[in-house]
Order: structure tokens, then sequence, then C-alpha cells
């Protein structure tokens, strides 16, 4: 006796929507605020849950399946060796060594260097048609890494890159202003890291270009404010580090809006890290960082030609050489 009677004696046809699938590697405060975002967000069918720490792995993933009576139906699955993994449609990756206060994301590089070659290849191999998402730091030299090491075209191989740092010039620039930051749009471009690069000449409000967007409200601004708010860009993470630890609520809503920008086929635009030689006069080498491109569900669909100031290209181009330097010590 079944537990419901099929209508009409009829039995229902087997369930033809397409799945989605993301794997999570790395249940950390990272991968943990992703997965959970991801799950709020109805983002996926299934999350599977990697990890080399058994039983915080399979703890987390009891807390969430738990959870299932609040949360739209989603299959959570957990495994140390990546047979949960098989055929995922995006692949975000977390695993790794975080920096501890005042240390630097491009200190990190050896540790989660090492660490990738074990976990990117069977990743790989069990969802070969799969997206990388790369959050692990330094998220830029590890995308192109993990772009080396899985054999994947480089439109289905991104870095979260500056996404998150352009959500928080953006937090910044409407707190300023007394506005909503889903009405500043703004990039952050280049490394995530030290090197970024604020787009100021390009930054619009309403549709309103911010530069003439002060003028014409009087509000004063000097250079010396601009490049205040960017700065304070660059050090967001270190003090959010040095008071809790680490990051995790940001990139987690961060990465959970790529994830949904690509599994949902959006086509919209984020500042993420591509494979950026031949873009912006970037020719010295093959390298990952962060322009804004549109996504959709194959991934990367192009590159913007978003118009940068000679001064904007020069500090991209500066971006650029500090992650090739850092890469030529790789020998990869
Ligand atoms: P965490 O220490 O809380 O978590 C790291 C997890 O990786 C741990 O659960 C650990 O067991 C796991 N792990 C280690 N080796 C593994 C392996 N071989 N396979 C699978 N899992 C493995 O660290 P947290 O705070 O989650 O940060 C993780 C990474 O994300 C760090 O590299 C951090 O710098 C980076 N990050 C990047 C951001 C970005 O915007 N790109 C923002 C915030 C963090
Ligand atoms: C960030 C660091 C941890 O939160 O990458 O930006």
């Amino acid at each position: 006796q079944s537990f419901f009677k099929p209508i009409h004696g009829a039995s229902p046809p087997p369930s033809t929507t397409r799945t989605t699938k993301i794997t999570v590697v790395g249940v950390g405060n990272v991968g943990m605020a992703i997965a959970q975002t991801i799950l709020t967000q109805n983002i996926a069918n299934e999350i599977a849950l990697v990890d080399v720490n058994a039983d915080k792995l399979h703890g987390e993933m009891l807390d969430l399946q738990h959870a299932a009576a609040f949360l739209p139906r989603t299959k959570i699955t957990a495994s140390v060796d990546y047979s949960n993994t098989v055929g995922s449609d995006l692949v975000i990756v977390t695993a790794g060594a975080r920096q501890i206060s005042g240390e630097s994301r491009l200190n990190l590089l050896q540790r989660n260097l090492a660490l990738f070659s074990k976990v990117i290849p069977p990743l790989a191999k069990q969802s070969p048609e799969s997206i990388l998402m790369i959050v692990s730091n330094p998220v830029d030299v590890l995308t192109y890494v993990a772009w080396k090491l899985s054999g994947f075209p480089s439109n289905r191989v991104i870095g979260s890159g500056t996404n998150l740092d352009s959500s928080r010039f953006r937090f910044l620039i409407a707190d300023h202003l007394d506005l909503n930051a889903q009405d500043v749009q703004a990039y952050i471009v280049g490394e995530h890291g030290d090197s970024s690069v604020a787009l100021w000449s390009s930054i619009s409000v309403g549709g309103v270009p911010i530069l003439s967007f002060l003028e014409r409200q009087q509000i004063a601004y000097e250079k010396h404010t601009l490049e205040k708010i960017h700065k304070a860009v660059v050090d967001g993470a270190y003090e959010v580090i040095s008071l809790k630890g680490y990051t995790s609520w940001a990139i987690g809503y961060s990465a959970a809006s790529l994830a949904r920008a690509i599994l949902r086929d959006q086509r919209s635009i984020h500042p993420v890290s591509v494979l950026a030689k031949g873009f912006y006069g970037i020719d010295g080498g093959e390298l990952f960082l962060s322009l804004p491109a549109q996504l959709g569900r194959s991934g990367v669909l192009g590159v913007t030609n978003v118009h940068l100031t000679d001064e904007e290209t020069k500090q991209l181009q500066e971006s650029a050489k500090t992650i090739l330097e850092v890469q030529a010590q790789l020998g990869i």
C-alpha cells in the first residue's frame, strides 16, 4: 500500500525536471556559510559536502538535514572520498588554510597549493562537465592552479575573486551616501587582495556616474576620501579576521550569488577571477584575476569592456604583475 493513491489510476510520470547538484569542499567557516546560503536560497536540489575531518563533516551534514522542515527540499550528502560528488554541476572549493591575524592571503600559497594537488584531480574526475568555483586563498593563484590541474576549459573555472571586495566597496559607498548598496554599481577588479583596483570612473548610482553625482549633489569629495574607501575595502578582511578570527558570512552570500547566476543561467555580470590574458592589455602570461564577467549555465560567457582610465589600466596591470610574480615561483 503506497503512501499516496495515484489519482485517475495513472502512476505519476518519472520526474523530468533537470536537478542541480553543488559540491562544497571544506566544511569550515566559509564552506558552511556557502552551503547554508545555497540551501536558504534554494539554489540546488542536492548539496554534496566533502572534508577530511570526518566527524565535523558528518555533524555538519546532520545539522543541516535537521533544518529540513524549514527549508526547500534539498538532498544533503557527505563523504571524505568524493564519492558523493559524482555528476556535480558546480564544485565550490573552500578547503585549505586560512589567514591568521595580520597574515596576507598570498602567505597561504604553499600550504594550499599542496592541498589542491590532492583535491582538484578527484573532483574533476567525478564531475568532468562541472564548473569549478575556487574560494580558497590566495584565490587568484589557486584558480589558475585548479585550471591547470583539472584540464577544464577556462570558461568552466572561476575564482570568487573580487565579487566580495566589490560588495564591501558598494556597502561603503552606499553607507557614505545613505543609499541602498544594490543601487550602487561599482567594481573592484584585479587581485582579491592588497593590489585590488577600484574602478571609480565607471561607478554609477541609479544610473548616474558617481563622480558627477557627487558634483551635482554638491557632496564635497576629495580624491583621498575615495582612496580611504578603497583602503577600507582592502583592510576589510584583515579587520574582521583580527576581530572574529575569520570571515564567512559575506563570502557565503558572495559565492551563493555566483552559484545562482551560473545554475539559473542569469547571464549577469560579476567581478570574478577569470583567465585574464589578453584583456585590458594584460599579456605577461596566463593568470587569473578579477574582471567584470558575464556568468551563465556554461560558466564564463565573456568579459565586459568596461572603460578604464589610464591610471586604472596601469593599476590593473600592476595587480597582474603581482600575481604573475607569485605564480612564477610555482614552476607549473
Ligand atoms: P576553516 O579552517 O574553517 O575550514 C577549512 C576546512 O578545510 C576545514 O574544515 C578542513 O578540515 C578542510 N580541509 C583541509 N584540507 C582538506 C582537504 N584536503 N580536503 C577537504 N577539506 C579539507 O577555514 P575557512 O575560514 O573556512 O577558510 C577556508 C579558505 O577560504 C581559506 O583559504 C580562506 O582564506 C578562504 N577564504 C576566501 C575568501 C575569498 O573571498 N576568496 C573569503 C574567506 C575565506
Ligand atoms: C576575505 C579574505 C579572507 O574575506 O579573502 O576577503
